[in-house]
């Protein structure tokens, strides 16, 4: 049996874990949410690093033997501590999120959002242009995570949302826009009504690619997945239950 651990800092990676069992491509995901402390975005590195290092701990509880980091902002600052620690292989969501867009014109305008970590860090921005990608304008959006985590992913106040962090930009030239929070995906309608012309980039479809193309991984028969949550595990699970069978 195989298993992947994936956390994040509430239910945002929930939209990783639902790609990974789409694709079936682990026997089970232990998922765990870390509940008590999201939001990690506005934390500083040494924090996020420390809080990484513990939901690692916790999953290896589980005997896992692949862990995806389902969290930009744990990314961004974490991920060499973790693959230090982990002692099987750690992929996060950052080098696969720039992986999915590589083959993209190198002029196009990407819009990258993310938490203030994220966006700070200057780690996508740093890979991007590596890529050659020479258009990229990063805003922090740190007010959608409560949203999300609170199930407001449409309506008045998330376009109210929008027009507070967009309501300068030209949106029909946005070509691309980089969901650098896996909390974003859940407002994938909202964003496609406001950037109608844009692509999203969306963490979890990029893990599951990357980790079909450089780990070889092949579709089982089924995926199961249990979850866990460092508070509320109720709340967690419920909402869980309802993305996961969207
Ligand atoms: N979903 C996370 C991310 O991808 C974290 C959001 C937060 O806790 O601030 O960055």
């Amino acid at each position: 049996m195989n298993r992947c651990g994936v956390f994040d800092s509430g239910i945002g990676g929930i939209s990783v874990a639902k790609e990974i069992i789409q694709a079936k491509l682990f026997d089970e995901v232990i998922y765990f949410g870390d509940t008590a402390r999201v939001p990690y975005g506005n934390k500083n590195e040494s924090t996020i690093i420390r809080y990484s290092l513990e939901a690692l701990e916790f999953l290896k509880n589980f005997d896992i033997d692949f862990l995806v980091v389902a969290c930009n902002s744990a990314s961004s600052v974490a991920i060499d501590d973790l693959k230090k620690e982990a002692g099987f292989p750690v992929v996060g969501v950052i080098e696969a999120g720039v992986k999915a867009i590589e083959n993209e014109n190198k002029n196009s305008n990407i819009l990258l959002i993310g938490t203030k970590r994220t966006i700070s860090s200057g780690k996508y921005q740093k890979f991007l242009s590596k890529k050659g990608f020479k258009n990229i304008v990063s805003i922090p959006t740190p007010l959608f995570v409560p949203l999300v985590e609170e199930g407001i992913v449409d309506g008045k106040i998330v376009d109210d949302v929008f027009e507070l962090y967009f309501g300068n930009i030209e949106k029909n030239l946005v070509d691309i826009i980089i969901l650098g929070c896996t909390h974003y995906p859940f407002l994938s309608k909202s964003f496609k009504k406001h950037f109608p012309n844009a692509k999203l980039i969306h963490s979890g479809q990029a893990i599951v690619s990357l980790l079909k193309e450089e780990y070889n991984l092949t579709s089982k028969n089924s995926t199961t997945i249990k979850l866990f949550a460092s508070d509320n595990v109720e709340e967690l699970r419920y909402r869980a239950s309802i993305w996961l069978n969207r």
